[in-house]
């Protein structure tokens, strides 16, 4: 059933910077479409992400380098339609923000038009004047450093970062710098638990973790992790909550042996004439045989 418009308290920037002044726990997830934005925000997630793994769960890409920004925003639109409740955040994709700061900037701006509360950007200290530039236009930013699936040529892979002391230590800047610049939280994404606690107890801003361990402010998972729709094997970090994956293959073989074997549609599941119309069709078909007869 519909929340009541009155019972929901929507969750706004400002809410998610007092949760962790209070130590209260951020729930984040994706959505890319309507129904399942619908269900992650009445199931009370607090961040919905317009994830650019759309292109890998959704379109089938192999990695989330080639997706466009038209193409999120046609599913941040649907996701809009169904979000009451969550703050409803956007990635900007790869080469959204890579020719520089004014192409970031309109698709920043494109991004609060197209009904997102903020967007997400990858990267660290390399970013910060882009992050400032966004933020200086009201655009709340979500940063994200670490294993950075659109770094994934330059890393060679997805790799977790952050394993020696060199890169533990520039992730440690980068995370300040993003803090500095303005964004009001920070996505740990494939970096050591360890380096995760060290960062979220220095940041004012809250991190969000996948892949970093428990000790974020707050977790995020792709949904078709989290519900067993991933049509390959998850990485470590991730819990499968539910097997949809195998409930709808069974489904859809019970379906296709129905239609073989002609046990769907049955009687009821089909519209029927009334009584009295197929009365009157007996008759004139009765009729028309006798003329066609004599
Ligand atoms: O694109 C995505 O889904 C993400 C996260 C899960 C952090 O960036």
């Amino acid at each position: 059933m519909d929340p009541k418009p009155e019972a929901v308290s929507k969750v706004t920037v400002p809410v998610i910077l007092e949760r962790k002044l209070r130590g209260e726990k951020i729930v984040c997830l994706t959505a890319y479409d309507y129904p399942t934005a619908r269900l992650v925000d009445e199931a009370g997630v607090d961040i919905i992400l317009v994830g650019d793994s759309l292109a890998q769960v959704v379109l089938g890409y192999d990695s989330t380098i080639p997706v466009t920004l038209d193409e999120m925003f046609h599913h941040l639109r649907a996701v809009r339609r169904a979000v009451r409740r969550a703050l409803l955040i956007v990635d900007l994709p790869y080469g959204a923000y890579h020719q520089g700061e004014e192409e970031a900037l309109r698709a920043g701006i494109r991004s609060l038009k197209g009904g997102a509360e903020g967007a997400k950007i990858e990267g660290g200290a390399k970013r910060a004047t882009l992050i400032r530039r966004l933020v200086d236009a009201e655009i709340p930013v979500m940063g994200h450093i670490g294993l950075t699936p659109q770094s994934v040529h330059s890393f060679g892979g997805y790799r977790v970062q952050g394993k020696t002391l060199e890169s533990a230590s520039d992730l440690l800047s980068d995370a300040q710098a993003v803090e500095d610049a303005g964004a009001f939280a920070l996505v740990l994404e494939g970096i050591p638990r360890e380096l995760a606690a060290l960062i979220t107890g220095r940041l004012r801003i809250p991190t969000i973790g996948i892949g970093a361990g428990p000790d974020c402010d707050g977790q995020i998972l792709v949904l078709h992790d989290l519900l067993g729709l991933a049509l390959q094997p998850p990485p470590k970090f991730v819990r499968t909550y539910g097997e949809l994956g195998q409930a709808a293959r069974d489904a859809i073989a019970s379906y296709r042996d129905d239609v073989v074997a002609s046990r769907f549609p049955s009687d009821a599941e089909s519209y029927h004439w009334s009584p009295s119309l197929r009365e009157q069709f007996l008759k004139w078909a009765t009729i028309r045989d006798l003329k066609d007869d004599g």
